[in-house]
């Protein structure tokens, strides 16, 4: 068995997913966290593995960039191999003064410039949201760990270039912790087929203060958010 974009063998995910846009992200958090680790699929080199961690099976996948990127390896896990739980672990430009790099974001909600949403529900307002027991697991691991992750609403937007010079002082208005590429249609899939997201994200840029992190900043922050995904992944 495999799909149009994925190579694995039906039973080869576990039943949560970690997705990193970067496919060498999730070859490092297979390499790095992960025990028993079989590559099940390298379909363009979106590479996908499963493991176990504290010996239980999680699985992390690519998913590429933007939403229709996400939305083909989500349906494909989603409708052919039985995955119930994608957890996407990204990075995101921060929009608030009060937060900083290397901050983890959990994505409640997520608006978006796309319109992928609109055609799924006909031109009504989707609300798209993560899952509640998700972020619920999230957030319990964060605080059992020690952090304080921000729990707010994200802008996926379809243009790392923005066309709106005022989009960042609009968001910034209504409350966006961050931007990002794809969290508003991996939910918006996640309600159309009945099954369960939820987006988290590391700080590596901030829009407001112009601010970028060092490569060996983002490998330190981002071991937080894995390991924080980590922990309750094997709680679900
Ligand atoms: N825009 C869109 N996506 C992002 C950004 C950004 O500034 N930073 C990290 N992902």
């Amino acid at each position: 068995m495999s799909t149009p974009h994925i190579s694995a063998s039906a039973g080869d995910y576990a039943k949560t997913v970690l997705m990193p846009g970067d496919p060498l992200r999730a070859k490092f958090v297979a390499e790095n966290y992960l025990d028993n680790v079989k590559e099940v699929t390298n379909v363009r080199s979106m590479l996908g593995y499963t493991g176990t961690y504290k010996g239980h099976p999680v699985s992390v996948q690519g998913s590429g960039m933007g939403i229709p990127s996400i939305q083909i390896y989500a349906t494909e896990l989603y409708n052919h191999y039985g995955v119930e739980n994608i957890i996407r672990i990204g990075s995101c430009g921060a929009l608030q003064d009060d937060i900083a790099l290397g901050d983890v974001v959990i994505a409640i909600g997520a608006g978006t410039d796309s319109m992928v949403n609109r055609h799924r529900f006909k031109g009504y307002d989707l609300a798209a949201t993560s899952d509640y027991g998700l972020l619920r697991a999230v957030v319990d691991s964060a605080e059992k760990l020690g952090k304080t992750p921000r729990v707010g609403t994200i802008f996926s937007t379809d243009f790392f270039y923005s066309v709106d010079t005022e989009q960042v002082a609009l968001l910034e208005k209504y409350q966006f912790a961050a931007i990002e590429m794809e969290a508003a249609g991996l939910y918006g899939l996640a309600a159309e087929l009945g099954k369960k997201a939820l987006a988290v994200c590391t700080v590596s840029d901030h829009l407001k203060k112009n601010q970028q992190m060092t490569p060996e900043e983002r490998q330190l922050s981002f071991d937080e958010m894995f390991t924080i995904v980590l922990d309750a992944a094997i709680t679900l």
